[in-house]
């Protein structure tokens, strides 16, 4: 690269970074309380084979996907496992990549696919031929079922208390609607969060989808979701899906969907396509609990980010409605509301309980403001960070609740009892009955 082209880059990646500055200084009305500092852990690159950042996330049935990253670019990209300690039975061969962003280059990104694997069991493994060994449990294959939710973590002090109180729960699966480094094209901040969440993200699967911090992209110099990519593969192929940026899996008897509020959704895009086809197939006899998940949310009284969810929900809404989606997790407004079961605009009992949870611990702050009176649909709303829990206990009763993080203990704020729409008489047919409702609407 010659040298004018890198000084460049330097300078537009200076001026997008002043733009960035003042955009977040003007951006928000509202005022909000003092968020906790960044983490300036020293970005400590180890023996160059040892594993770093080590997670794991759910590959198709009965199978997970290792991640891990090293600095030396010969390390294997093997994973030996087993289920008790130092003795591993099985050994898998996965693939690696690694990426530029202006003058950062990552560590050697593995990703290794193991299994088939046991339910609700737990395994021993390590990565790469090389010591520390980490420690997973797989999720049962039946009801009950438990998932840990929080989005747009960052790496703060209130990060830090909310994955503290995650770790105390007994959960089966952690799922993220956006929001997770915070790096915002500071790409080492990639690698200090995934030593941050590693404790627990190597031992249950992380599941993620990706919000505006994962975007990081730079007119004519950076594709957007670069990192995101690289680093959080998630099983899209799994899923029929050509992207990494939508997908979707089953846990248990749960059908989970992951949307891209930053990909397009219009009935015109692959995005749109590939979800109608997914309801399409969701068979509610095998998994009668349908969950949707993405950042930017459509319901919410917040007065932060306030419309920004309008157009995905014009075009997707009516799907997820045909299909009869039990419960949507949002991110994005850091802040906490639930809502009654809802479609287009008001209460309806045959639509989805909308939850807004963009309150992992991030270095911007609460979103104090709400709109008033609050709308009909809206039940709880709270500016507080936390975490949530999901129980799904059978088929048709799941318990939700919500632990704000107050004086750094996991209080629980709001809980509720939620019921699948499966015997409701709402639509949960799929298949023909959906594609009857779609021809109809
Ligand atoms: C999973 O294992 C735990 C303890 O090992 C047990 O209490 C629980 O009932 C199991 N869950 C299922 C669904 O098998
Ligand atoms: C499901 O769980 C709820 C709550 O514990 C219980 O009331 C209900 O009877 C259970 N249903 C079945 C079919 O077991």
């Amino acid at each position: 690269m010659s040298n004018w082209y890198s000084t460049m880059k330097i300078l537009l990646h200076l001026l997008t970074a002043i733009l960035l500055i003042a955009g977040t200084v003007f951006a928000g009305d509202y005022l909000r309380p003092p968020p906790r500092k960044t983490f300036h852990f020293p970005w400590d690159p180890k023996s160059s084979s040892q594993p770093q950042q080590v997670h794991i996330s759910l590959a198709g049935d009965k199978h997970l996907r290792v991640t891990w990253v090293t600095s030396d670019g010969s390390s294997p990209s093997i994973v030996e496992y087993g289920t008790s300690p130092g003795k591993y039975s099985a050994i898998a061969q996965g693939e690696s990549t690694k990426y530029s962003y202006l003058l950062y280059s990552s560590g050697k990104i593995h990703h290794t696919v193991i299994g088939p694997l046991q339910e609700n069991t737990t395994y021993f493994y390590r990565c790469g031929g090389e010591s520390p060994e980490f420690q997973l449990k797989t999720p049962p294959s039946m009801f009950p079922v438990t998932f840990a939710v929080a989005g747009d973590l960052g790496q703060t002090g209130w990060t830090k208390s909310t994955l503290d109180h995650i770790d105390q729960c007994k959960y089966d699966v952690h799922l993220l609607p956006g929001d997770l480094a915070y790096a915002d094209y500071l790409q080492h901040r990639w690698d200090t969060f995934g030593q941050l969440v590693q404790p627990l993200a190597s031992s249950r699967p992380w599941m993620v989808t990706q919000g505006n911090h994962e975007k990081e992209s730079i007119p004519f110099l950076e594709d957007g979701f670069v990192s995101y990519n690289s680093r959080w593969k998630m099983p899209f192929e799994e899923s029929g899906s050509t992207s990494n940026l939508y997908y979707s899996f089953d846990v248990a008897g749960v059908h989970i969907i992951m949307l891209g509020s930053y990909t397009p959704y219009d009935e015109y895009s692959d995005q749109y396509s590939w979800l109608k086809a997914d309801l399409l197939k969701v068979d509610r006899k095998r998994t009668p609990w349908l969950v949707v998940l993405f950042h930017v949310p459509w319901y919410n009284s917040n007065r932060a980010h306030q419309g920004e969810g309008d157009d995905m929900m014009t075009s997707m809404e009516p799907l997820l409605y045909a299909a009869g989606v039990d419960i949507v997790f949002t991110g994005h407004v850091h802040a906490y509301e639930r809502t009654r079961r809802v479609y287009n605009g008001k209460s309806d009992p045959c639509g989805a309980v909308h939850i807004t949870i963009g309150d992992g611990g991030n270095r911007e702050g609460l979103a104090h403001r709400y709109k008033q009176p609050p709308p009909e649909w809206s039940v709880f709303r709270e500016a507080s960070f936390g975490h949530g829990e999901l129980k799904m206990v059978n088929s048709t009763h799941a318990f939700w609740s919500w632990h704000r993080n107050e004086d750094d203990e996991p209080v629980q704020s709001d809980q509720v009892w939620i019921t699948s729409l499966i015997g409701s008489g709402c639509n949960t047919g799929g298949g023909h009955e959906m594609i009857r409702i779609l021809m109809d609407s």
